[in-house]
């Protein structure tokens, strides 16, 4: 019987730091462009009224890879968090498990990690000022990898006035309204996505916008006037024009294929990025598996490195 490490929540974020995963991120996304990584469509599994679940395989760089991971809006009134779960890493030549890792941790280090290389491609290339709508697990991960790699300061905003406060603190930047987080030049929407927090007005010319809330049918953080008006990227077109930011412009014929581009294709050059310095750019984010293996892969390279320890348990 196989005995195989483990590594908790902590174990991971100690095995990967931000600017190592938002390397990884970048470099997952050139790999899946270039058809060298595999990523069959994530299943949603619902959970009415309470989430969902959703099942997510990716096959890269001679490991595979599965996410069992949760959406459950509901949780943290319940003391429990959104997203929690477990990924396995198996062998792609054998099929033997290797590692199982916390899928929370690797999920939020991956997540802000896309924001992080996102800005860097799209993002005016001066443009340092942040706004974080909703400062979350997901949000304070998108702000802290933002800062690992040069952005900030940045004002952070959250009806939860304690988050705003906690991750302004953090980072030595500011909490303030919305509309404040708005005045930056690179704003990051990472909310439930149940209700909508930026419309068309809210629009300024050379702004970029990463919309990390909406990964799911039915979410939206933006109105579809103001989607329909910003130049369009994305991780993943299928994903992204079936349950992210894209959908309702979509769904309304406001929105097609070709008006959107996804960022590997930009970050392999095989594709133009922000259009002009004026111009509003929106990068929709649904959360990719071959954003997982990135992290996780480096994950395993640092245990094997004996950089971090593990568990381990006998299957
Ligand atoms: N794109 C991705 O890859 C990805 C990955 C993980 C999670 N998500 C999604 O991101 C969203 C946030 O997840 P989380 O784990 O950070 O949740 P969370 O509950 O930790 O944080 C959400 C935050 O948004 C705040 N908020 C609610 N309404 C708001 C509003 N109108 N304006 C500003 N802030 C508001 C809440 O107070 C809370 O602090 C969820 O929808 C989740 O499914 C996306």
């Amino acid at each position: 019987m196989p005995e195989i490490p483990v590594l908790h929540h902590d174990a991971v974020l100690k095995a990967v730091s931000p600017t190592k995963a938002i390397d990884r991120v970048r470099e997952a996304l050139l790999r899946f462009h270039a058809g060298e990584w595999a990523m069959p469509p994530k299943v949603y599994l619902e959970s009415p009224p309470f989430g969902d679940f959703r099942a997510m395989p990716a096959l890269g760089d001679g490991l595979a890879l599965l996410k069992w991971v949760t959406s459950f809006p509901g949780n943290p009134q319940r003391g429990l968090p959104t997203v929690t779960g477990v990924i396995c890493i198996s062998d792609a030549t054998t099929g033997e498990p290797l590692m199982l890792l916390d899928a929370r941790s690797v999920t939020a280090l991956r997540t802000g990690a896309v924001a992080a290389v996102a800005a860097q491609a799209l993002a005016r290339p001066e443009a340092k000022t942040v706004g974080i709508i909703g400062c979350g697990l997901h949000g304070a991960w998108a702000a802290r990898c933002l800062a690992a790699v040069g952005y900030g300061p940045g004002v952070c905003y959250d009806p939860r006035t304690a988050a705003a406060n906690a991750l302004a603190g953090e980072l030595d930047w500011d909490a303030g309204p919305r509309e404040s987080a708005l005045r930056s030049l690179i704003v990051c929407c990472v909310t439930p996505g149940s209700e909508i927090v930026v419309d068309a007005g809210d629009l300024r010319p050379g702004l970029h916008l990463n919309m990390l809330g909406a990964d799911g049918p039915g979410k939206a953080e933006a109105s579809v006037g103001a989607v329909a008006s910003c130049a369009l990227f994305c991780d993943e077109w299928e994903q992204a024009s079936h349950g992210g930011e894209l959908t309702g412009a979509v769904q309304a014929g406001l929105v097609s294929r070709e008006q959107v581009t996804e960022l590997g294709a930009v970050l392999a050059g095989d594709a133009p990025g922000r259009p002009g310095a004026e111009a509003v750019t929106l990068f929709d984010s649904t959360g990719l598996a071959i954003q997982d293996l990135a992290v996780a892969a480096a994950a395993l390279e640092a245990w094997r490195a004996g950089r971090v320890e593990a568990q381990t348990v006998v299957l």
